[in-house]
């Protein structure tokens, strides 16, 4: 039985198919389909030799293979640590901070791994930018007990409250010059392993989320008070990127256009911080929403789900305020016709998370197949709330998903009830381990172990 979709209202999907030039790389990108960051946690991992950990695995190489063929204009890798003290997850990718003068790129592990890795993501004709991230005080109290952030606020509402984060310190100017450095750093070894550009990762509620946001930032020096200031960390990484790297390398960035919190990052100063963006030369401005304080990949208003995405009301009124960077929006898009809505109101290009690890192939579903919804899962379903179509059902399954496609398996079809039975299963099992994991171990994702894996490519589904 072929899987069961969300069905759109009748529409053309030829805007989506039309290449998008980016006005400072002047790269075109093939279609208007991001396959946006989802972490992976994929990469090698030894707590006590941070030298051999988080390098690209065969596996995590595989994963962007099959996300390669799939007819993405643009794939954006899982966030890519440029700290290894400050891991947003163990099993992350990391690069090494020391000098590309003396990097062997014949030899040396790390590199090769990345040169494979942007090799299997460009070879459908993608463009392939790397997620880089610090996550400042969003990283677990077992890694690192003293992290830094903007200010020494902690986070324990919401998901900080589950995940336990430590007290962080306030960077010192000279910590912020480091962070610049390794942002720039990782920025031109990924273009030397042969990645078309990178994202900055703006939002959530990360390190650089934490410098924009009022309530994390209480400085008052040159990086904290006025907007400029708050942003003065994005756009001296901005300029030092443009200045170690090509004139054809793309220069990305995720903002939220919304928190849902008090006196936190508002609309207003999203529209406002987008035209300064484009002062540093940013190509793609990806707009998503929400933080670890103010969890927001849902529904948090009757209107929005109408319209499919989480954060469209806030986008429209950013991207009146973008002249050249071209803007994507992310969250909760599941039709067609909501991706067309998307580029109708004045965006460029639509993000899909949790679809692309359903679907690796999606755009060519869409484009060349004429499928005009994605499959809709019978837990996580984006347009309903709480208990199994909670966030973290959602995040699992595509982590689920992640991992299927990275074995060179076929991803279980999410709306056929056998296979949701097995991922269940498998998810309860994860719930109970993770109390009880210790440091070493990577938490994974959800292993489905009571459905027979298919090659990856065979796709009907289990009841078939
Ligand atoms: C498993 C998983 C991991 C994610 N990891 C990241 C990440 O590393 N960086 C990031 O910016 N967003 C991350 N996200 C958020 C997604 O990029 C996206 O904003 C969110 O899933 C909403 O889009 P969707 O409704 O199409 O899934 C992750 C989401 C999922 C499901």
């Amino acid at each position: 039985m072929p899987p069961t979709r969300y069905t759109s209202r009748a529409v053309d999907p030829s805007p989506l198919g039309s290449p998008l030039t980016l006005p400072f790389s002047s790269v075109v990108l093939q279609n208007r389909f991001m396959k946006v960051a989802m972490t992976e946690r994929l990469a090698t991992w030894d707590p006590d030799d941070i030298n051999a950990s988080g390098i690209p695995t065969q596996q995590l190489i595989d994963l962007y293979g099959h996300w390669g063929d799939g007819g993405w204009g643009t794939i954006v890798t899982g966030n890519i640590i440029i700290d290894p003290t400050h891991l947003e997850a163990a099993g992350n990718m990391i690069l090494a901070s020391s000098p590309l003068s003396s990097l062997n790129t014949q030899t040396d592990p790390r590199f090769i791994a990345y040169q494979k890795l942007a090799a299997a993501g460009k070879r459908g004709g993608s463009v392939f930018l790397a997620q880089l991230n610090h996550p400042g005080r969003q990283t677990e109290f077992a890694l690192q007990e003293n992290p830094v952030s903007a200010s020494d606020v902690q986070l324990t509402k919401g998901i900080g409250a589950l995940y336990a984060f430590g007290k962080p310190h306030a960077a010192s100017l000279d910590e912020i010059s480091h962070i610049k450095a390794a942002f720039v750093h990782a920025a031109a070894y990924l273009e030397k392993a042969g990645f078309d550009g990178i994202q900055l990762h703006a939002a959530h509620g990360y390190l650089l989320a934490q410098f924009l946001s009022p309530t994390a930032n209480l400085r008052t020096d040159s990086y904290g008070g006025s907007l400029t200031n708050r942003a003065r960390l994005i756009a001296e990484i901005a300029d030092g990127v443009r200045g170690a790297t090509g004139p054809d390398f793309v220069l990305a960035i995720k903002i939220n256009s919304v928190e849902f919190q008090d006196a936190g990052f508002s609309t207003e100063e999203a529209a406002q911080l987008v035209a300064l963006l484009e002062e540093h030369r940013f190509d793609i401005v990806e707009l998503s929403g929400g933080t670890y304080e103010s969890p927001a990949w849902h529904h948090k208003r009757e209107s929005t789900r109408r319209r499919e995405a989480f954060f469209i009301e806030f986008a429209e009124l950013v991207a009146p305020h973008v002249e050249r960077a071209r803007t994507f929006i992310t969250g909760g898009i599941r039709t067609v016709g909501a991706m067309v809505d998307a580029l109708e109101s004045g965006l460029d290009g639509v993000g899909l998370g949790r679809p692309s690890a359903t679907e690796p192939r999606l755009p060519i579903e869409i484009l060349r197949n004429g499928q005009k919804g994605c499959i809709k899962p019978l837990v996580g379903d984006t347009n309903v709330l709480g208990g199994e179509d909670s966030w973290g059902v959602g995040a699992s399954l595509a982590g689920a998903h992640m991992l299927q496609i990275s074995l060179n398996q076929q991803p279980i079809d999410p709306s056929d009830q056998t296979s949701i039975d097995g991922f269940l299963k498998g998810f309860e099992k994860w719930v109970a381990a993770f109390p009880k994991r210790s440091k070493r171990e990577v938490l994974d994702h959800v292993r489905i172990e009571t459905v027979k894996p298919r090659p990856y490519g065979v796709v009907e589904s289990s009841t078939a």
